[in-house]
């Protein structure tokens, strides 16, 4: 079975060290990369809505000469027919060297591995996890801050669905120094699945708290995110819950100077647009370091399968 990425625990330190360099590498001489998969196809099968990891799949292998094949939509595929994952797996794999796999069951992208003959890469799935987020969340921390190292990290808003947090939250775990600050309201704070296998196994110094205010001052990292409305179960919830954290100007002015605020995006309403040309903003940068990401780790796995 080739290499799949489904959780970015399978990925170990050194190799996310190895992409961060081969994504700055393609940075610095894309052209170089021009033709590096010529005539290799990827597959996108997104049964969830999304905008940024899609498209930045496909532009991925687009930038690395390459080839991508998709179904429109989910409700256009044979998964509308009751088709299993598993056989979608193993259809897509006859047609395509790689495939990036989003679903809104948590384990599909596993499932899809396990029965695939290509690499399957988990472009996230259900609340679980999305490792290529992550990919991108640490390049862009590695690019602002130059070290993994002794950063205190915040993560706010929906601990609880928001699968990028999951990731993030096992991917820094394994840095020297590390300290999370966890803000959620009640209802949404970080699975206890999560903080077992990454936070308390590894006994990083973490707190939580309900007042993003009271804790800004110590933060490198701000992480906000947005309330994952399609994963509750109530909407009166969901609506009683969206604005419990909105960034505001006012909101930054007992910051650190070098604070770095990200966001996967989509931002509903969590950060205000006035924050956008402050130069503490990284979500945009996050898009882009992204699509470096996506492409390193595409020529990673087709490497170690044999395709390239
Ligand atoms: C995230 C996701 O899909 O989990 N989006 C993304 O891929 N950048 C975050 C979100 O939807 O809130």
């Amino acid at each position: 079975m080739p290499k799949s990425v489904i959780d970015i625990l399978d990925l170990t330190a050194e190799e996310i060290r190895e992409l961060i360099a081969s994504a700055e590498d393609i940075i610095k001489d894309p052209d170089r990369y021009a033709h590096a998969c010529d005539r290799k196809k990827l597959a996108t099968l997104f049964f969830e809505p999304s905008t940024r990891t899609r498209l930045s799949f496909e532009a991925a292998m687009y930038e690395l000469g390459g080839h991508v094949i998709s179904v429109p939509d989910a409700g256009s595929s044979s998964a509308a027919k009751g088709e299993s994952v598993a056989d979608t797996a193993k259809t897509v794999s006859c047609y395509a060297d790689i495939i990036a796999m989003r679903h809104p069951k948590e384990g599909a992208a596993l499932v899809a591995s396990l029965n695939a003959a290509v690499p399957v890469i988990n472009a996230g799935d259900g609340g679980h996890c999305h490792p290529t987020q992550t990919l991108a969340d640490l390049l862009t921390i590695w690019r602002e801050k130059g070290t993994f190292d002794g950063l205190t990290i915040g993560l706010c808003g929906d601990l609880k669905f928001g699968r990028t947090v999951h990731s993030l939250i096992n991917a820094l775990s394994r840095y020297e120094g590390i300290r999370f600050v966890l803000i959620s309201p009640e209802e949404l704070k970080v699975p206890g699945y999560v903080k077992r296998e990454s936070i308390k196994k590894r006994m990083i110094p973490y707190t939580q708290t309900t007042d993003l205010m009271s804790v800004m001052p110590e933060l490198d990292i701000l992480y906000m995110t947005r309330v994952q409305r399609e994963r509750f179960f109530n909407e009166e919830e969901y609506l009683r819950l969206k604005d419990s954290y909105i960034l505001t100007p006012e909101k930054l002015v007992s910051a650190k100077k070098d604070l770095c605020i990200m966001h996967p995006l989509p931002r509903v309403n969590e950060i205000s647009v006035k924050i956008d040309s402050d130069p503490r903003a990284c979500y945009f940068k996050q898009v882009l370091n992204g699509k470096y990401m996506r492409m390193a780790l595409i020529l990673k796995l087709l490497k170690e399968a044999g395709t390239l």
